[in-house]
């Protein structure tokens, strides 16, 4: 069966993807995607170092593959990501001179990129992470605020910036801020806040996106419950925008193969954090995995290059358990 019809009447199902898994848009990877999705997100394309390396030059030659692999699908593309610490080249932050740049050629240099990216789209991509993961509780900020560069120019006001940018540039768009982490109770407590604090200023904030790169321990499905239902009082959407569940619960272990009772148990996991997403399907508008095989997962080359076996096809691009617990739980021992 097809996940995306599974899930129809709750929330779009997605994957992201690299322009390289599409390089044959009839080969197994593309059928995959277009047989079981209905919601697409480019995992690198899209990113500030992939679109505008040097001032002013645009490159949009994957960042076009990738969104029209999508729209000759007829599948949903969400932008990912304009305003982020990482993937951003370094001139973005100086001046010619190699000093910190000044709040106005940040702001300069930000509102070209907004414009110039989301604009090439208009009205073609229903959602961006307008900024992602600004949260960073051990940073010790009064305010939970990540310490970027970003913060460091222009403190918390970059967000407000990023968003009336955005806003501008296709006001269609569902505006998205995005973070990892967010059951963590410090840290979504400050991104609650944070969010409160924008609309108080009429900032326009669509919806929240859980990233949700879980392991096969934590958090527990109660936790993500307590998580979706604490942004609730916010009024605005929720997404899972990129789900993914470690084999491993540290940095260190590495096993030769994804034992059995392993893969079992990350299907019952599977399946009851998906229950928690189902109880919630008037918040939650979708929910997007980080990928779609265990093979092409960031997670077999971070933090360290290891086996790794977090999504719902196996290397063959075959349906797991964790497949199955989600569309017939009774094929799972
Ligand atoms: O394409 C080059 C290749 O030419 C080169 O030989 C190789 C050697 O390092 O690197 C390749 O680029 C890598 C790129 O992924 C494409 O695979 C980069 O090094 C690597 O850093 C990059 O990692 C991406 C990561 O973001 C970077 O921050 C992952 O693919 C991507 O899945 C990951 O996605 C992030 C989300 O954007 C935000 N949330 C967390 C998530 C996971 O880290």
């Amino acid at each position: 069966p097809s996940l995306k019809d599974v899930f129809a009447g709750d929330f779009m199902l997605g994957s992201s993807f690299l322009v390289s898994e599409i390089a044959d848009p009839d080969g197994p990877h593309a059928q995959l995607l277009e047989k079981h999705f209905n919601a697409l997100t480019a995992g690198n394309e899209l990113k500030w170092d992939a679109t505008e390396p040097q001032e002013g030059q645009f490159d949009f030659t994957r960042a076009d593959r990738a969104f029209h692999f999508a729209q000759a699908s007829g599948i949903a593309f969400r932008g990912h990501t304009l305003v982020w610490h990482s993937q951003t080249p370094d001139w973005v932050f100086y001046d010619e001179k190699g000093n910190l740049a000044s709040k106005e050629l940040l702001y300069e240099r930000m509102k070209r990129h907004i414009e110039t990216v989301m604009g090439r789209y208009k009205g073609q991509i229903y959602a961006w992470d307008v900024v992602n993961e600004v949260i960073e509780p051990g940073d010790n900020r009064p305010n939970g605020l990540r310490n970027s560069l970003w913060y460091q120019i222009a403190g918390e006001e970059y967000i407000e910036k990023a968003f009336e940018f955005a806003h501008a540039a296709d006001p269609d768009a569902k505006l998205f801020i995005n973070d990892y982490n967010t059951h963590q109770p410090e840290k979504r407590q400050f991104l609650h806040d944070l969010i409160k604090r924008l609309q108080a200023k009429g900032i326009p904030v669509d919806g929240v996106g859980h990233q949700m790169h879980i392991n096969i321990q934590y958090p527990s499905a109660q936790e993500i419950d307590e998580t979706i239902a604490a942004f609730a009082d916010l009024g605005i959407e929720q997404q899972i925008t990129e789900l993914d569940m470690s084999s491993y619960t540290n940095d260190t272990d590495s096993w030769e193969s994804f034992p059995l009772e392993q893969q079992i148990r990350q299907a019952y996991r599977y399946k009851e954090i998906f229950d928690v997403f189902r109880k919630y399907n008037d918040l939650i508008t979708a929910v997007i995995f980080w990928g779609k095989d265990d093979a092409n997962s960031w997670l077999r080359t971070f933090p360290v290059v290891r086996n790794n076996w977090p999504l719902l096809f196996d290397e063959r691009l075959q349906a797991k358990y964790a497949y199955w617990a989600l569309v017939d739980p009774s094929k799972v021992p």
